[in-house]
């Protein structure tokens, strides 16, 4: 029976929804975070859902500790059914202001985290015949302006997802790419970037989406138990994604006009 699920940047967010999911069948969780109190918090959560589990606090920038992570897990739990690899940091600005730095954190985070998750996990996941869970973005695909180093960091999740559902499928592991819109969590928190004005507009986009965290690990939940293999929780990136696909250029048109308006609202912004 398979039921042990990890998760990195589950102190928080999508992370700690997606623990509240699965902790509401009885799964057994390790969560992992750089956030102790966040950690505390889902696991207290998780147990009032049924759930239980233990805490590790891991960074994922760092691949002695998710290796330690994976040891913990097999100690505990006897090894590891489902990895979700969760931890994100949001970032903006546009390209020509961005600096090396401001890529080498993101992709640190957002890129080599999931890259570090998975490597880690793969011996277990072997054993245990298990799945993978990425947790990528709609940005992945849409590539919207002022969030280059996002961007690509997201598309290389999705990339490595793509190669690991096709290099994994002999092992009998599954993989899941998520690649969600904008939806309210703590994401803000983590935002860096060059331009102050930034970070306000991408806060009303995170308060614009429709759908919460919770109805996201909902969605998660019952395409991953499908066999999905690229999940699209929001009905407007499905309906974008089709579009993309048709006409490449009409995507590329309109990311083009808003670059212009983000460019006059960060420039209202600076005055
Ligand atoms: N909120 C959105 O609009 C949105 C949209 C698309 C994709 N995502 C992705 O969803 C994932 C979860 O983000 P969220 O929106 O729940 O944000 P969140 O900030 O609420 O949760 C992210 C968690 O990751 C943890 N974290 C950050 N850096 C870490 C590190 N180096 N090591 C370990 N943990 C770390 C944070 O402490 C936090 O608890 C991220 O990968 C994010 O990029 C979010």
């Amino acid at each position: 029976m398979q039921n042990r699920m990890m998760i990195t940047g589950a102190g928080s967010g999508l992370g700690r929804e997606i623990a509240l999911r699965w902790a509401r069948e009885g799964w057994r969780l390790a969560l992992s975070d750089v956030s102790e109190a966040g950690l505390q918090e889902t696991l207290k959560q998780v147990r009032a859902a049924g759930g239980e589990g233990f805490v590790q606090r891991c960074d994922v920038r760092d691949y002695s500790q998710l290796t330690a992570f994976a040891q913990a897990c097999e100690v505990k739990f006897g090894g590891i059914d489902i990895i979700v690899n969760n931890a994100g940091v949001a970032s903006g600005g546009f390209f020509s202001e961005l600096s090396l730095e401001d890529w080498d954190w993101q992709i640190a985070i957002n890129l080599m985290g999931v890259v570090k998750g998975c490597k880690a996990f793969l011996p277990l996941l072997e054993q245990s015949k298990g799945k993978i869970i990425n947790i990528a973005s709609m940005a992945a695909l849409m590539q919207g302006p002022a969030m280059s180093n996002y961007n690509v960091a997201k598309a290389g999740v999705v990339a490595l997802s793509e190669s690991l559902l096709a290099e994994l499928a002999q092992q009998e592991i599954g993989v899941h790419v998520v690649c969600p819109s904008f939806f309210q969590t703590n994401l803000l928190d983590s935002f860096r970037g060059p331009t102050p004005a930034m970070k306000a507009q991408v806060g009303k986009l995170l308060e614009s989406s429709p759908i919460t965290a919770a109805e996201i690990a909902d969605y998660i939940h019952t395409q991953v138990n499908a066999g999905q293999f690229m999940i699209l929780p929001h009905e407007q990136g499905r309906m974008a994604w089709a579009l993309k696909q048709k006409n490449p250029q009409a995507l590329y048109d309109e990311m083009t006009l808003m670059a212009d308006k983000m460019r006059a609202k960060a420039k209202q912004g600076a005055n």
